[in-house]
């Protein structure tokens, strides 16, 4: 850590009191960690003239909203839109990454903008981190958190900006904020829509949603997820044959990927009990059945990247 965390929000708090004075500020809040800990210290410097916008865009993990309902209605000013027919429609037919990527974005800021017009808002608080914009400028991929919504005219107040992920996680605990907020693995922005490959459907993201879920339980009940930067569920477009009883079926193959990491920008595999990963196979082919076979990735990044598009 190179900074000093009770004075690096003292000084937030003072320049964000500043700069905003009796204006209205809002964020779209992810639920990750980065936009959680920017809206708890905004709040606690402006407290309800922010407002934190949770889109749900139908892309999210299972009980995603309601963890995000429970976490913070009682922290911040908070408004839920459920926008996710809108996202899954507008995905309809597309296979390209970074097209899904683009519309996803597209259709956030549209989202995003309307509400934002309602509020009143002068200011967009966003939780940028130092990753988010070397890795843009690079251009490794677009993360749609970075596009300033179009014909919107607020300001930006990126708090976190010269942070990296670990110094975001100080920050965090320093401001109260329980393990469940601060330890909480990134989850991108597109959500579920680079991991489930090639075309998203309703019924794809229910498959991935639900094998995901039974990972992230066993992760947890293990404590392995101290010591994992992500751990995810990666739906393929491949279909590969099984047997069901006697009679041969034909399902999906998943992909199980954890990975180590401290800012994302290199990643590496760890050591998994093996035990673990039979139970977690075992589980996701008896409860998810249109998942015939369960395979682990053990690719670092580099070459690989994190996320499978
Ligand atoms: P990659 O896959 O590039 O991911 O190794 C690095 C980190 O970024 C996350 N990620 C994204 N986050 N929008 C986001 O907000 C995106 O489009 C996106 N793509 C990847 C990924 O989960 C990992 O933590």
């Amino acid at each position: 850590m190179i900074i000093d965390e009770k004075e690096f929000i003292e000084n937030t708090v003072k320049s964000i009191k500043d700069t905003v004075k009796d204006d209205k500020v809002i964020i779209a809040l992810s639920g990750g960690v980065d936009s959680s800990v920017a809206s708890v210290l905004a709040s606690s410097a402006i407290g309800d003239q922010l407002e934190a916008i949770f889109v749900d865009h139908g892309l999210l993990r299972k009980n995603e909203v309601e963890y995000v309902r429970d976490t913070f209605n009682d922290k911040l000013n908070l408004t839920i839109i459920d926008a996710s027919d809108k996202f899954v429609n507008a995905l309809n037919g597309v296979t390209d990454p970074e097209k899904k990527r683009e519309i996803i974005g597209h259709t956030f800021i549209e989202v995003f903008e309307k509400h934002a017009k309602k509020s009143g808002a002068k200011f967009l608080l966003q939780g940028t981190i130092a990753p988010d914009w070397i890795e843009s400028e690079g251009n490794i991929k677009s993360h749609h958190n970075l596009t300033l919504p179009d014909g919107l005219e607020l300001k930006i107040i990126e708090p976190l900006r010269e942070l990296y992920k670990d110094e975001v996680r100080v920050i965090g605990s320093a401001l109260g904020l329980p393990d469940t907020i601060v330890h909480r693995q990134p989850f991108p922005g597109p959500g579920l829509a680079v991991r489930v490959l090639g075309d998203i459907t309703k019924e794809k993201l229910r498959i991935c949603r639900e094998a995901d879920h039974i990972l992230t339980q066993n992760v947890e009940k293990r404590g392995l997820d101290k010591d994992l930067w992500q751990y995810f569920t990666v739906l393929t477009n491949c279909k590969v044959t099984g047997v069901k009883g006697d009679i041969r079926d034909v399902g999906y193959l998943l992909v199980l990927r954890m990975v180590q990491s401290l800012d994302a920008m290199t990643a590496n595999i760890p050591d998994l009990p093996w035990d673990f990963l039979h139970d977690v196979s075992q589980q996701i082919t008896s409860e998810v059945p249109e998942i015939t076979h369960v395979s682990l990735s053990i690719s670092d990044k580099p070459p690989s990247t994190i996320e499978f598009e």
